[in-house]
């Protein structure tokens, strides 16, 4: 008599993820030379779903994803990420199989990497964008400390952010993002170290959050009305931290790009916008020019 064999990794069930499995998703992201930003899976498993798949040898997850729903209208997918010790083996293509069942008809966006995006493209997802990713330390225009209120040649005034400026913020992003997304809108004053919002004559035109990855700092969502709002915003945001900043930027907005790398932020990696279901993501571009990571879309 022999043990019965153990079964293939692609067939070890998918199991829904808790804030429990925390600590075994940011070693899923270490092991695979990301932050380990337990900061930002607490938030995504606690407003989104997270799918996982155990390690049959009884060490934390093989693999994870999480899934952020905005409706019936669109669903992200983030964070997807399997063991080095057992990729190539098809367990990703198992996870975004379950994952594709569990959604049914619901379009899906997401932002794809290098080494992610041949599987979504057998998978059936399209580019439909890119962003790029700068990091590095921030210079101010002035060579000093950057003013926290106005930026250099701009009209756009900044302040941090009230509580009763969240209903205001929704309502700007709403048709920005193209979806009501006020489960994570809420969720930033507590998720972010800094939010900070820009308005003109009173009113809101524009909202950025900075938040801790690793050890920099992350500026996202960054919504702004105009190209000059947005810098208004990121140097308001870099005024309140040592750390380099990292953002991911939509590469349509070249005069950004240009100007962070102007400020001192290098070009790093690019990652492929891409949809299953959906011609192209909802909202307007032109104010969008940051998500709030990637991993929401
Ligand atoms: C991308 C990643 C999730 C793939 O996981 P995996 O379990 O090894 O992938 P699978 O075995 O299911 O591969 C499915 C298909 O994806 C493609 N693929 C997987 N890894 C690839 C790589 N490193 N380079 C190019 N294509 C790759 C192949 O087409 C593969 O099919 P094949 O093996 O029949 O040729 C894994 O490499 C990973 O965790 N990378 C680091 C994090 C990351 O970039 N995640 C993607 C975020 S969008």
């Amino acid at each position: 008599m022999h043990s019965p064999s153990p079964l293939p990794l692609v067939d070890l069930p998918v199991r829904r993820l808790t804030r429990g499995d925390l600590v075994s998703c940011a070693d899923l992201s270490e092991d695979r030379g990301w932050p380990r930003d337990e900061h930002r899976w607490g938030l995504l498993l606690s407003a989104g779903t997270g799918y996982g798949i155990d390690d049959p040898d009884g060490k934390g997850l093989a693999a994870a994803c999480v899934v952020m729903s905005y409706g019936p209208r669109l669903a992200a997918v983030g964070m997807l990420l399997v063991a080095g010790r057992h990729a190539r083996q098809g367990i990703a293509r198992r996870l975004m199989r379950h994952v594709l069942e569990e959604v049914g008809p619901t379009p899906l966006a997401l932002y794809a990497t290098p080494e992610g995006q041949p599987l979504y493209e057998k998978l059936g997802f399209a580019q439909v964008g890119r962003t790029e990713r700068v990091l590095g330390r921030f210079r101010a225009e002035d060579g000093g400390a950057a003013s926290p209120a106005v930026a250099r040649g701009s009209a756009a005034t900044t302040r941090p952010a009230a509580a009763d400026d969240l209903q205001a913020m929704v309502r700007l992003d709403l048709p920005v993002f193209g979806i009501d997304r006020t489960h994570l809108i809420a969720r930033l004053p507590a998720f972010s170290d800094r939010l900070q919002v820009a308005e003109e004559n009173g009113e809101l035109t524009g909202y950025a959050a900075l938040w801790p990855s690793g050890d920099a700092h992350v500026v996202g969502p960054l919504v702004a009305r105009d190209t000059a709002t947005a810098k208004a915003l990121v140097t308001a945001l870099a005024a309140t931290t040592d750390r380099p900043l990292r953002a991911d930027v939509d590469a349509r907005h070249e005069e950004l790009l240009g100007w962070l790398v102007e400020r001192g932020l290098e070009p790093g990696s690019r990652t492929a916008v891409m949809t299953y279901g959906i011609e192209d993501l909802p909202g307007d571009a032109s104010r969008r020019f940051a998500p709030l990571t990637i991993a929401t879309g």
